[in-house]
Parts: C-alpha cells; structure tokens; sequence
C-alpha cells in the first residue's frame, strides 16, 4: 500500500491532544465553509448568465411571433432529443463509491422521469415536446425531417462531449444540470419561459406540460446537480473549470437564440426562402 496516502481514522481523534484536535476540527470547518461557498458561487453563476434576456423574447410575446414559436420549437426539439442521453452519460460515469451512491440514484431518477414522465404522472418529455409542438400547429414530419442549426449543433456537441468523458465528468455535470436545467427556472419579468409565448394562441395546461414539468423539477435538478460538482471538484482547478462550463453553455445557448433569429429575419426579408 502507498505510504503516502495517509486514510482518516475516525479513531485518530481519540489519540489527539487537544490543540490538535482544534487544528483538525478548524480544518474541517474551513473546508466545508469553502464547499459551502462555492455552492452558492455557482448558483450566482448561472443566475448571471440568463439567456431569457435575449431579444428574442421580447420579439416571442408579439400576436404575430407564431412562426418564430415555430423555430424555436423546431431547434429546442434538436435539443430536447439529447437530453436524456446527457443524463445516460453522467449517470454512466458517475463514480461507483458510497460518497455517490445517492447522486447516481438521482441521476437514474431523472433519467426515469424523461423517458417515462411517470414520476411527474404525464409521460415522457421527448413525447411532452411532440405535443406542444402539435399544440402550435407543426406536423409530426416538419418536427422530424427539422435539422438543428450550427448554433445549435455547436450547444448539442459541447455538452456531448463533456458528458462523454469521464475526466470532463465534472464539467458535464455543471454544463447539464446546472446550467441546462438552470434554464427552465430563469423568469422575465416574474414570468416563466412559458408564459412568454404569444398572445392569442390559446394553449391549455395539456399543451404546456413541457414546460411547467420542468418549470417543477428542474429546482430540484439544479439544487442535486449544484451538490454533485461541489462534491466532485477537489481542488481550485476542477472548481474553475465547472464554472468554465457554466458560462460556455450558457453562452452557446444565447447563440442558440442568436441563430432562431437569424433564420427568423432571413424568411421575413425573402419569403420563398
Ligand atoms: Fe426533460
């Protein structure tokens, strides 16, 4: 066995005198202060970084913006098809020790509830995302035959990526459950994404079950995913490079926005485009 590696016995506090056992508990209050702290800089983290302020938004509410809902559901589709893979991956490479046993059961819950939507009693959000799609008038084959956008590819990629690899396993985590799932609870002007869709369309509760499921468990899944990297990252570096991917993700999900617009504005100016 290495000699290095110096394992706590939770006896050795018996065996200390008592400045030492003050050193060690200072320690040990220290550490946890410092784990408590970089919990809520990442939550400032992400509510720093809110993509709602986008302009695209302001433009959504118009009665007129249907075909701009119509894009963004078609690229958020893009999005919404990986999602449960994300969570496969993490839940993949989540480390195998007592210390994450209830973060994987958390991330196999989740996993559960987007493929099922029982947890939630609806069904699964890739088959919720189907329904408000039908809901704004989009055809299940304009739905499918969509392709995503460079921005959104990039947004895709990224994440998949981070989550793929179990040396990035921190960085997923953030980039997915904090900064991903942290999009659904950002409000604008005291309203949630949902209830900035076009005046006049008349959706029902039904039709907006996406939305206000994750509107509802996504505080719980930011809150578990803020826990898991605060847990994962030991040192200055891992805590530097989750928050890294908390700002790029967030970033790419802005340019997501950028490229719905940029699509939006060119079918306004040339029509048969
Ligand atoms: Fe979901």
């Amino acid at each position: 066995m290495d000699q290095n590696i110096k394992k706590e016995n939770p006896f050795d506090r018996l065996f200390m005198n008592q400045e030492e056992q003050y050193s060690s508990l200072y320690t040990n209050l220290q550490n946890s202060r410092k784990i408590e702290e970089f919990k809520k800089y990442l939550r400032h983290e992400l509510e720093s970084n809110l993509t709602l302020e986008h302009p695209i938004f302001s433009e959504l509410s118009r009665p007129t913006s249907v075909e701009l809902l119509q894009l963004m559901v078609l690229q958020g589709y893009q999005l919404t098809k990986m999602f449960a893979r994300y969570v496969a991956m993490l839940y993949y490479n989540c480390p195998v020790s007592k210390e994450f046993e209830l973060d994987r059961m958390k991330l196999a819950a989740n996993l559960y509830e987007e493929e099922t939507g029982r947890l939630s009693k609806t069904t699964g959000h890739l088959q919720l995302m189907q329904r408000f799609a039908r809901s704004i008038r989009l055809t299940e084959e304009e739905l499918e035959s969509a392709t995503p956008q460079p921005e959104t590819l990039d947004l895709i990629n990224y994440r998949l990526e981070l989550v793929s690899n179990p040396k990035t396993f921190h960085m997923g985590a953030a980039a997915v459950m904090i900064a991903s799932e942290g999009q659904n609870l950002e409000k604008k002007n005291g309203k949630d994404r949902h209830q900035l869709l076009p005046d006049g369309l008349k959706l029902n509760d039904y039709d907006l079950a996406f939305f206000t499921v994750h509107a509802a468990e996504d505080v719980y899944h930011v809150r578990d995913g803020i826990e898991l990297v605060a847990k994962l990252c030991q040192n200055q570096k891992m805590q530097e490079e989750a928050v890294q991917a908390i700002h790029q993700t967030c970033a790419r999900f802005w340019r997501f926005y950028d490229g719905i617009q940029r699509v939006y504005k060119s079918k306004k100016t040339h029509p048969l485009i």
